[in-house]
């Protein structure tokens, strides 16, 4: 804002940012997404996102199938037209770079590895091209290679290596690019689901390693989870909310956001009593008011939503003590997942409400089982309350 549109700040005296300032600010916006929309004809597949990349970071894009991710994830790499609003990387206006200048590189889903070539030649192939010296192209792709412990398969054909070993010379083949951003759409989702795991930790490692800026889509939220420093929840083309995977999950802005990532438990009331540090909630599923420890901007009686996540209810034979937070109900499914089990509590009023109570909590109750009568409840922090 220029002190002229605003007399507010007009005299104040605003500091002018040093170099050092200048510095942290161009890591902190890294990459630059401004108002951002893609338009396929008449339908808007990204309307409006406004992101920014810090310098290193690892970022997610995570959303369900079709909410905008790649189609945001290809105008990144300048494999799609903008409509409008403009993308910065380190500064530079992607719109005024031609394709090869941009520094950028895509990881595709399917890898896209050349069968005819060995691994080294797929990963060499990128720079042969930019007229990379021989010298220096061998030792980057050796060195690339190395990276990503494929040195040993230079020779080898895609074809020979298995999935996860494919996908790790995709890397090295983005990597020895040197991107400025690297973007991965999708990067697990051709492998099984019992390498996914360890591949997603080697692929932080790596990623870290290099320190290179990364963005990447995924429509799943352990993977966002366990890989992202930060990431944004997509949907219908759209950033719901954006956070660390911790403040998203402990504090989902919306019932969207609390029920994509991880499973919660909602209870629809109204505003009683708000008070700066607590609020009270009637809801219809519960014989008593819902109390949560800390205040909500709105009316008396305005409809919310409050979330409680299954692993923060606790399950009792004897009914609570306290006024607020608990229910009684008969169990009506289980699911034993080994070291924790699923309960399923319908609730007197009718509503279902999941527990995920640890097996050393079920050695300390005498386990309940299929149609027993139990009680659930939860602490006064354990509640988000949600407005939309
Ligand atoms: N080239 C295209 N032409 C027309 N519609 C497209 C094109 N690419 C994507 N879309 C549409 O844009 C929306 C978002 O697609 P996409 O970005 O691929 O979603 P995601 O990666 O989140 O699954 C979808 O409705 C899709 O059908
Ligand atoms: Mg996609």
């Amino acid at each position: 804002m220029s002190s002229d549109q605003s007399g507010a700040i007009a005299g104040t005296a605003v500091p002018s940012p040093g170099l050092n300032a200048a510095a942290g600010d161009a890591a902190e916006n890294f990459v630059q997404i401004v108002d951002i929309v893609k338009k396929f004809g008449e339908t808007a597949a990204v309307k409006g996102v406004n992101l920014s990349v810090k310098k290193g970071e690892l970022f997610a894009l995570l959303g369900s199938s079709g909410c905008g991710k790649s189609t945001l994830l290809r105008m990144l790499a300048g494999l799609e037209s903008i409509t409008s609003g403009k993308i910065l990387i380190d500064g530079e206006d992607l719109a005024q770079l031609p394709p090869y200048r941009r520094p950028v590189n895509m990881m595709f889903q399917s890898y896209a590895l050349f069968p005819h070539m060995t691994v080294e030649a797929n990963v060499a192939f990128g720079l042969k091209q930019e007229g990379v010296p021989k010298s220096e192209l061998k030792d980057r792709v050796q060195t690339a290679l190395d990276l990503v412990q494929m040195g040993r398969f230079a020779k080898r054909k895609p074809h020979q290596l298995s999935g996860g070993q494919q996908q790790r010379v995709a890397l090295a083949r983005s990597l020895v690019k040197r991107p400025k951003l690297l973007l991965l759409d999708e990067p697990m989702s051709a492998l099984d689901k019992q390498i996914r795991q360890r591949t997603q930790i080697e692929l932080v490692n790596i990623l870290d390693k290099v320190g290179v800026t990364c963005m990447m889509v995924t429509h799943d939220q352990e993977e966002a989870m366990t890989m992202a420093d930060r990431l944004a929840v997509m949907s219908e083309g759209e950033i719901v909310q954006l956070g660390t995977p911790h403040e998203v999950y402990e504090y989902p802005n919306s019932r969207f956001s609390a029920e994509f990532i991880g499973s919660t438990n909602l209870f629809d009331g109204n505003v009683v009593e708000d008070e700066p540090d607590h609020v009270f909630i009637e809801t219809p599923d519960l014989p008593v008011r819902l109390y949560v420890s800390h205040g909500i901007t709105g009316p008396l009686g305005m409809p919310v939503t409050i979330s409680v996540r299954p692993e923060r209810i606790a399950l009792t034979r004897k009914p609570p003590e306290g006024a607020y937070n608990w229910g009684k109900g008969v169990v009506t499914n289980i699911a034993y997942m080994g070291g924790y089990s699923l309960y399923h509590v319908k609730l007197d009023a009718g509503k279902t409400v999941i527990a995920n109570v640890t097996s050393l909590a079920l050695t300390e109750i005498d386990p309940p089982t299929w149609g027993d009568e139990v009680y659930v409840r939860w602490s006064a922090s354990a509640g988000v309350v949600l407005t939309s």
